[in-house]
């Protein structure tokens, strides 16, 4: 724990690793920026501070998508490495190193812990039964299966709970299970796992739990779990898995949360080879430096239960803290696809300032777990106000001035000194809400300042006095007074806004605005010229941005849909019994009415006859056919798809239609006879 604020402090720092089959979106960048923001923190207090991460990247999930791709799971795994490092270089999240679970460091330490659980007595093995997927030759976790509702009957539930009703079973209580990757009925099939003793731990963990390594809310929940007893943790899986074979035991790999945490050390391993920084200086057993994981509250488990009783059970250090925080909500719900609130880094950044985010995240952040909801609006109008309107502000007021009173040097002497020392004191309580997370408190003593230093030019209106003959002289030590305000300030934002604190320091031509260089009166000293540190948020553009959103997902569901239909070249799917078959019900419709779909740039919207029975279907045909073409035509539909929603109404079926690669859409259409209402075998 910190002590003396002068000693220099080593830090180890790390954020979740990112599972690499997925973008990074808002509500990751929450904590990347949380954690960004105190390792910057910590750097500008002079602390020797590493901040490390990597990919998350073994697993079936990675490993199916992989094969949903066409690719190895390999260059899945670096092309999303690729993606996800050049998003977090845009929003100014600097990890002095990313690495990745699949690595040989990572390797080389899951073997060893492993090893020295398993020698220590910590490892243990049974069978156990799983369902088990007879066409992928793969066991299922419980999400890859899917059901009718032991209870309600609802249809495609997924695992082992019902979205319908809310029951919970286990799969194997599912009627008529299938598996979500093949379709094929599953059989249960025994394995042998291995397992984590976590109770031997339960006396370690419970002294852990209570010894200060947790935010109070967190440490009440885990209170909860142990109370409620702990089983032993399921470390292994079955072949195929794409992660690391677990030692004397062929066939069995490492689950992927088992690697995951170890993915810190070897990610940190990785930095001090490249960087010459002593490994086990900061993970041995008495070792002095200070180790915090920045995480969201859906991993607690992971991290301060059986994190910290692997690294006990192996001989290491634990960690100092785990400091969890809430989840990202947009504007005061959960991110939604179709509204256009699930926002991916890359998209935000295209239509956005990154400080912006970096600034509004900091200003609702406290230390404590309860989600944060952006608000866009709220985000608007609180960085223009803050950042340009307050911030900004003192700068552009100022510089003019001093270019044209001073040929842009600042007073000789301070005119000022106890307002620009009330500036530079109010420094160490800042500090204290930093180092505690409390980036909130931090936003609103800063902007107070803020708020101060435009009071007082406002009160000397240097403007006015500019007007005047012989008054240049005041105008100039009032402007320089400004001046070193917004520098004070600069120091306290950086942590922050750090692109934009790069370009003040330009135009301060200081040579760094670290915490210490506050100290540091500018007096007779030459500035450079202005430019404008930051434009006002452009509220058209945040609408353009959600707007956006929803056409990434419109497109991602293209191309799921693409992936799994069946393309023109594509290899023909798995054999289907004749029941499969019979339960598709094919019909001859005329397309009595076609129309455009206002908003939608690949759908047209069809009215259907059935011979009596009309119905709406969209489809993705826009692109090719104009619908004064189809009226009156007949083609071919499956009528027993279930109704689903879509953004423009709800679609009640599918026509029928080939595809190639081109993007050519050929509808199907029955030898003339055919009728309205015939059923298609
Ligand atoms: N791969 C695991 C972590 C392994 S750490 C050894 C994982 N990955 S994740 O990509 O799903 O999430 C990464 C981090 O982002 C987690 O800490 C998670 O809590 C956080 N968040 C994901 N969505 C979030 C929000 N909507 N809001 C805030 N944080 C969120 O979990
Ligand atoms: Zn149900």
């Amino acid at each position: 724990m910190p002590t003396t604020a002068n000693a220099k402090r080593k830090i180890l720092v790390t954020s979740a690793l990112p599972y690499a089959n997925g973008s990074i979106h808002l509500g990751h960048l929450l904590e990347y920026i949380q954690t960004d923001i105190w390792v910057r923190f910590q750097k500008s207090r002079g602390h020797e501070c590493h901040y490390v991460c990597a990919d998350d990247a073994h697993g079936t999930a990675i490993m199916l998508r992989a094969e949903q791709e066409g690719i190895t799971s390999e260059q899945l795994i670096s092309n999303v490495s690729a993606e996800h490092q050049a998003d977090f270089a845009r929003f100014g999240v600097a990890f002095d190193n990313y690495h990745s679970t699949h690595s040989e460091e990572n390797r080389q330490h899951s073997e060893r812990i492993y090893k020295a659980l398993r020698d220590a007595g910590h490892i243990s093995t049974r069978d156990i039964e799983q369902m088990y997927d007879p066409i992928k030759g793969l066991f299922l976790a419980d999400r890859f299966i899917k059901g009718t509702c032991p209870k309600c009957h609802s249809d495609d539930q997924y695992g082992d709970n019902c979205e319908a009703c809310g029951a919970t079973y286990t799969p194997a209580e599912l009627i008529d299970p299938v598996s979500a990757i093949s379709g094929a009925t599953p059989e249960v099939r025994t394995s042998t796992h291995y397992f984590f003793k976590l109770p031997d731990f339960a006396d370690f963990m419970q002294g852990w739990i209570n010894g200060g390594h947790v935010q109070p809310q967190i440490r009440n929940k885990l209170l909860e779990w142990f109370e409620s007893g702990f089983n032993e943790w399921d470390i292994s899986r079955d072949a195929p898995y794409f992660g690391f074979e677990i030692p004397d035991a062929p066939g069995k790999y490492f689950y992927v949360w088992l690697d995951a945490p170890i993915g810190y050390l070897a990610s940190f391993q990785n930095l001090c080879e490249r960087e010459g920084i002593d490994f086990d200086s900061y993970w041995r057993r008495d070792s002095e430096a200070e180790v915090y994981h920045f995480i969201g509250k859906d991993i607690v488990y992971f991290h301060a239960l059986f994190w910290p009783a692997m690294l006990e059970g192996a001989g290491l250090r634990t960690p100092t803290g785990v400091n969890c925080h809430g989840f990202v909500t947009v504007n005061g719900a959960k991110m939604s696809k179709s509204r256009g609130t699930f926002i991916k880094a890359q998209t935000y950044a295209e239509y956005l300032n990154p400080e912006y985010l970096r600034y509004y995240f900091a200003a609702k952040l406290t230390a404590g777990v309860d989600d944060l909801d952006l608000n866009l609006e709220d985000f608007a109008s609180r960085v223009n106000s803050d950042l340009v309107g307050k911030v900004v502000n003192i700068a552009s007021r100022c510089a003019g001035f001093v270019k044209k009173l001073g040929d842009g040097q600042l007073a000789a002497r301070c005119v000022e000194p106890e307002l620009v020392a009330h500036f530079v004191d109010a420094g160490e309580a800042i500090a204290a809400d930093y180092e505690a997370r409390e980036f909130g408190r931090a936003m609103r003593k800063i902007m107070e300042l803020a708020d101060e230093a435009n009071a007082y030019i406002a009160d000397k209106a240097p403007w006015v006095l500019a007007k005047e003959e012989g008054r240049e002289q005041e105008v100039l030590d009032i402007c320089s007074v400004g001046i070193n305000l917004f520098h004070v300030l600069m120091v306290y934002l950086q942590p922050v806004v750090p692109t934009m604190a790069e370009q003040a320091r330009v135009f301060l031509q200081v040579d760094s605005l670290d915490w210490g260089s506050r100290h540091h009166v500018l007096e007779d000293h030459a500035i450079a010229k202005f430019k404008p540190l930051m434009t006002r948020v452009d509220t058209d553009k945040i609408a353009q941005m959600t707007e956006a959103s929803k056409e990434v997902l419109a497109e991602e569901q293209k191309l799921k849909e693409q992936a799994k239909g069946p393309l023109a070249d594509d290899p023909i799917a798995d054999e289907i019994s004749f029941d499969d078959f019979a339960k598709l019900d094919m019909r001859i419709v005329r397309i009595a009415k076609a129309e455009y779909v206002e908003g939608a740039k690949k759908l047209l919207k069809l009215t259907l006859d059935l011979g009596g029975e009309t119905r709406t279907v969209f489809s993705g045909i826009r692109a090719v056919y104009a619908p004064e073409a189809l009226e009156g035509r007949l083609t071919v539909m499956v009528a027993n798809l279930a109704p689903r929603k879509m953004r423009f109404g709800v679609s009640e079926g599918m026509v029928l239609a080939a595809g190639d690669q081109e993007g050519g859409i050929y509808l199907l259409s029955p030898d003339s006879g055919a009728e309205p209402g015939q059923r298609v075998t």
